[in-house]
């Protein structure tokens, strides 16, 4: 049985992971880590809980000697709007904050799970079908920090048999955890408006593409890569993963299918625009698919009616 430590449990992925990998490793095997200002509320903060800042090295590894872990799901970041206004702070966190968080795996023996994203891809990257491997010059510090990040954790895993695994992450889109500072938080906003019944304002424009991923597939990529047998993994950090991708009148149309008097207009946020305008249209994720099973159960469709359902239920 695992003993898992979640850094940044009560973040937009990081409460619904917190609370599966309760369920299925027993929610005393689970440490809820949060940072001061951030502490688990509701059912997350029945069960243990830590204060661990990963840019405080020495407190995460007495955490993590503690709560003996053996297993660390890293989710402490910025996302890229929040990125472009401090890119310092997103650097220290994304950066310095994993390199503790692999010296310390280093030496408690522990597996490290950090998430990549899109946002490792620039505007030189093949924007269809992006590869596995292939161009990476990101033009954001979020990009910067997560292509640094990939490195850093194949170099731990070459060089000291660290047991580092990661996904490149598309926009998620939970119904549950509000995201904060993404480019594609647009995605989950317009369902919160459609829900009430309001006008959704979108912040980029018709014909933008994106890769997204509705929660539960990601909570299952997490889970099922660090549950993957080592010997068929050929990459580490990162794998692509995706389950669907669209533009903003992609998503609008699929709500209008079970929101007639839905409607939205264009706001553009130059800022997003530019970010957006540097990822990939879509991704392949075949050696996800072919190296550890990876598989989404959830299209624009279905996910549009359950999210619907359940903020309007
Ligand atoms: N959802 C993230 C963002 O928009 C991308 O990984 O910043």
């Amino acid at each position: 049985m695992k003993r898992i430590l979640v850094i940044g449990s009560t973040g937009q992925i990081g409460s619904e992971l917190t609370l599966l990998l309760r369920r299925l490793y027993d929610r005393d095997n689970v440490v809820a880590g949060y940072i001061r200002g951030a502490e688990p509320r509701g059912e997350l903060a029945e069960g243990p809980q830590a204060l661990v800042d990963v840019t405080d090295a020495e407190e995460l590894a007495q955490v993590v000697r503690t709560y003996k872990a053996d297993t660390i799901f890293n989710l402490a970041a910025l996302l890229s709007v929040v990125a472009e206004r401090k890119p310092r702070l997103a650097w220290h966190i994304g950066v310095d904050g994993l390199l503790s968080v692999l010296d310390v795996a280093r030496e408690n023996g522990c597996a490290v799970f950090t998430p990549s994203s899109i946002g490792a891809f620039g505007p030189s990257t093949p924007k269809d079908k992006t590869p596995q491997d292939t161009i990476q010059r990101p033009t954001t510090i979020y990009g910067i920090s997560k292509v640094t990040g990939e490195l850093l954790s194949d170099y731990y895993h070459l060089k000291y048999g660290v047991d580092t695994r990661s996904v490149r992450f598309p926009g998620l889109i939970s119904y549950v955890t509000p995201p904060g500072g993404g480019t594609t938080d647009y995605a989950v906003d317009i369902f919160h408006c459609a829900a009430r019944g309001e006008r959704f304002c979108c912040p980029l424009k018709a014909g933008t593409y994106l890769d997204m991923m509705y929660m539960p597939d990601a909570l299952s990529a997490c889970v099922s890569l660090m549950e993957a047998d080592p010997s068929k993994l050929r990459h580490r950090n990162s794998f692509n993963v995706t389950a669907m991708s669209f533009d903003p009148e992609g998503i609008y149309q699929a709500i209008r299918q079970e929101r007639p008097g839905f409607e939205m207009e264009y706001k553009i946020d130059e800022v997003k625009q530019r970010i957006a305008d540097s990822w990939p249209n879509s991704l392949d994720d075949s050696p996800a698919r072919e190296e550890w099973g990876w598989q989404p159960r959830f299209d624009l469709p279905s996910m549009t009616k359950d999210i619907l359902e359940r903020l309007t239920t």
